[in-house]
């Protein structure tokens, strides 16, 4: 199971849960870092508003990110500048260049304890193949107003053919942050409230959110949810995947802060360092793969720990964890009001999402406060860009497509509980209906439909998260059928095992 670094060294928050109707002008489902930022420049622009945050405050793909934020892009500068344009990719690393330093500012202006650190930013190739790409970035960036310059060496025990290093950019601890910023901006006008998942929004004159004991209702709705909640036109357009990654303490070595980008590695994509209590750590990230789509999810995490041991004089693993992003099928997340029905949601961040995160809310409180600002129509969400999408839009349609065949007969794993380890899952077949079945450790057998409440595509079983993962469009629920993340409302159906001994 996953066990962050940021979540396990940041101190938590305490918000209560919601037991009350509440009237808001706007409610904000999400407590990452789009959510509390949202609610922070909303509320200072005099916006009533409430949070309501399914687990804990940063308990969700920010608590589990890299913590680094750059304003160059996971997918390159020079493509986003070949399928869009220059101005294009322009407006990407000055809009993503803002984001940064306001989450600078606000770390600064509130004594935020997150180690905010300015770092450089690498992108290296380990042999000559990959020397072009490094060629393309290095040109693209030097066009937008970045610090950079071509390097031949890392201050890390990594071989380096060639690579382009950005200055100015920063990493922080993300849960420390949006913890600490969330305990700062409550109050009367701006609740957050913790243990409240969203399961139903009443689309009248004005919006209503139901949780388990209380509602809100609200003008505007904003879902700071990665994947908005619900079924939307833009779902066919984003693509869930997961990633992994380690925290390693180190017998020897103390390595320089900085952001270190692979562009051939198989599976080490990213690397950075962090402190716990004075003892450096080195990050590694890799591995990925659509959502709900593996058959053996561990090997990501031995692949991860196996490069590391290369690389690193390794004393402990201390922390791993795996998140999830979704790709959006032009290159360019989906920010804005979904179809003039008053609710706003961003999504599509590929794996650059602190940075997108705030970069979402500053979109936000101008279109809520009906001020222009200069990036909202780059990124809106109800674009439409059949030519640059087209590519990415069939082959993973089609893929969807592949899974909703799952669903026929015969495709289950196992015909019998019995076929299930403690502690693992199996899709199981029961008079023609096919079940999430989850045997815990002292052989309890739990039994859910294995439809996904979105969709209805079949889940699969994650053996590394101990989760029912979907493949359709990456709704997770946990073992026992409760929704973790994604755009499902609602849990797995409860199914009787008494049922299936009847039968
Ligand atoms: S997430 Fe859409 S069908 Fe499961």
């Amino acid at each position: 199971m996953s066990r962050s670094i940021w979540n396990s060294t940041a101190p938590k928050t305490n918000f209560p849960t919601l037991k009350e109707s509440l009237v808001v002008d706007v409610a904000i489902v999400g407590g990452g870092i789009t959510g509390i930022t949202s609610a922070y420049l909303l509320a200072k622009s005099g916006k009533k508003v409430a949070v309501l945050e399914a687990a804990e405050v940063s308990g969700g793909t920010t608590g589990y990110s890299t913590g680094n934020l750059y304003s160059m892009v996971d997918k390159r500068l020079h493509h986003i500048q070949s399928k869009w344009d220059e101005e294009t990719a322009a407006s990407v690393a000055r809009s993503r260049t803002a984001a940064v330093n306001l989450i600078e500012s606000l770390a600064r202006e509130y004594n935020i304890d997150c180690d905010f650190k300015r770092v450089p930013w690498y992108l290296f190739s380990e042999t000559s193949k990959k020397d072009e790409t490094i060629e393309k970035e290095i040109d693209a960036a030097s066009h937008y107003n970045l610090r950079v310059e071509e390097v031949h060496e890392l201050p890390l025990p990594v071989k380096v053919s060639k690579a382009i290093k950005v200055e100015d950019q920063a990493q922080f601890n993300p849960s420390a942050f949006v913890r600490g910023l969330a305990r700062n901006i409550e109050n009367e006008n701006c609740r957050i409230f913790e243990n409240s998942p969203v399961y139903h929004i009443q689309k009248e004159e004005e919006l209503t959110l139901s949780t388990p004991s209380g509602t809100v209702t609200a003008q505007k709705v904003i879902l700071a949810t990665h994947s908005p909640k619900g079924v939307y036109a833009v779902q066919t357009a984003l693509y869930p995947y997961r990633e992994y990654a380690m925290a390693a303490k180190l017998n020897s070595g103390d390595f320089p802060d900085g952001i270190y980008w692979d562009t051939e590695a198989e599976f080490h994509t990213s690397m950075r360092t962090y402190k716990v209590n004075g003892e450096p750590y080195v990050l590694m990230l890799g591995g990925h793969h659509k959502v709900g789509q593996e058959d053996n999810y561990t090997r990501f995490y031995d692949r991860l720990e196996k490069n590391l041991r290369k690389y690193f004089d390794v004393s402990s693993i201390d922390y791993r964890w795996s998140a999830q992003h979704y790709k959006p099928a032009d290159g360019l997340p989906y920010i804005g009001e979904s179809a003039d029905d008053n609710i706003y949601f961003a999504t599509g961040f590929s794996t650059d999402g602190l940075t997108y995160g705030v970069l979402s809310a500053m979109i936000f409180d101008d279109l809520l406060n009906n001020r222009e600002n200069e990036w909202a129509d780059l990124y809106k969400a109800k674009r439409f860009t059949p030519i640059k999408s087209a590519k990415n839009y069939i082959k993973e349609n089609l893929n969807v497509a592949r899974q909703y065949l799952k669903d026929l007969p015969g495709k289950a794993e196992a015909d019998s509980f019995d076929e299930i380890s403690p502690g693992q899952g199996k899709v199981v077949e029961v008079d023609s209906e096919k079940w999430a079945v989850f045997k815990d450790e002292s052989g309890k057998v739990h039994c859910q439909s294995a439809v996904c409440t979105h969709m209805d595509c079949i889940v699969d079983w994650n053996d590394s998260e101990k989760s029912w993962d979907c493949p359709c469009h990456g709704s997770r629920f946990k073992a026992t059928g409760e929704v973790i993340e994604g755009p499902a409302f609602s849990p797995l159906d409860k199914r009787d095992v008494k049922s299936k001994n009847d039968s």
